[in-house]
């Protein structure tokens, strides 16, 4: 099973977005021929209804037919949380696929850079986890700081209270963007996996596009790192 796992495309009429790198980066998507495409957020650089209607015509692109695609919080600015939903689908749910199940939930808040989950959605997490089964959670935020990147900000204000649980439950894998910088943890046994930003100038750290490509087989996981129109790399010789 290949996962393709990407995020900050920030979708805008600004010199910041880099439409020819999305185009290369979802021709080559879609020469892997994935069985699901995860999109971590921050489709759009303001959550304004041009943006949300580009980032449309690019994913619509990506040819997969499994997607999911979460809300960041540039999605949500300028009430751009209410125009998410008509344009995609709610940014949290589950997919169940035979290999494995994938938890999605909203980081974003309006008008806020920090991200949360929130009690209701970290109940909906511990109750979703399968025992037995691949367990994915995706989110937009970080949960533990990435290096590179700046002083730390706007992290997800509850992440104390979200890592209590998956310390307990023990996902597989946990994806997310919003740094703009791909990283690898592990913690308590379990992988986060950062990806970085796609289609921005606005990078952090590691200063090329990429989004990251994920191979399942069994309960094994194998992650590289993909420079858009560049090679891979693996994770252990990025972190
Ligand atoms: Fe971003
Ligand atoms: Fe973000």
């Amino acid at each position: 099973m290949i996962i393709v796992q990407l995020s900050d495309l920030h979708c805008s009429s600004g010199p910041q977005f880099l439409r020819d790198k999305l185009t290369t980066a979802i021709n080559e998507i879609n020469e892997l021929n994935p069985d699901l495409v995860i999109i971590a957020g921050d489709l759009t650089e303001n959550g304004f209804k041009t943006e949300f209607e580009e980032a449309k015509r690019f994913i619509d692109q990506i040819k997969c037919p499994k997607k999911i695609i979460t809300m960041g919080n540039h999605d949500s600015l300028y009430t751009g949380y209410l125009l998410f939903e008509e344009f995609f689908n709610s940014p949290s749910g589950i997919l169940e696929l035979p290999d494995c199940k994938v938890i999605y939930v909203n980081t974003a808040r309006p008008d806020r850079d920090e991200g949360r989950v929130g009690r209701d959605q970290i109940k909906f997490i511990q109750e979703n986890f399968e025992e037995g089964k691949m367990n994915i959670l995706v989110m937009h935020h970080h949960l533990i700081p990435v290096p590179d990147t700046g002083l730390e900000v706007a992290i997800v204000e509850d992440a104390g209270d979200v890592l209590k649980v998956l310390s307990k439950h023990k996902p597989d894998l946990v994806l997310s963007g919003h740094r703009h910088r791909p990283w690898m943890w592990k913690l308590n046994d379990i992988d986060f996996l950062f990806s970085g930003a796609v289609s921005t100038i606005r990078l952090r750290g590691f200063f090329e596009n990429s989004y990251n490509v994920i191979k399942i087989k069994g309960r094994r996981i194998w992650a590289k790192l993909k420079i858009v129109g560049g090679p891979y790399i693996d994770f252990d010789r990025l972190t």
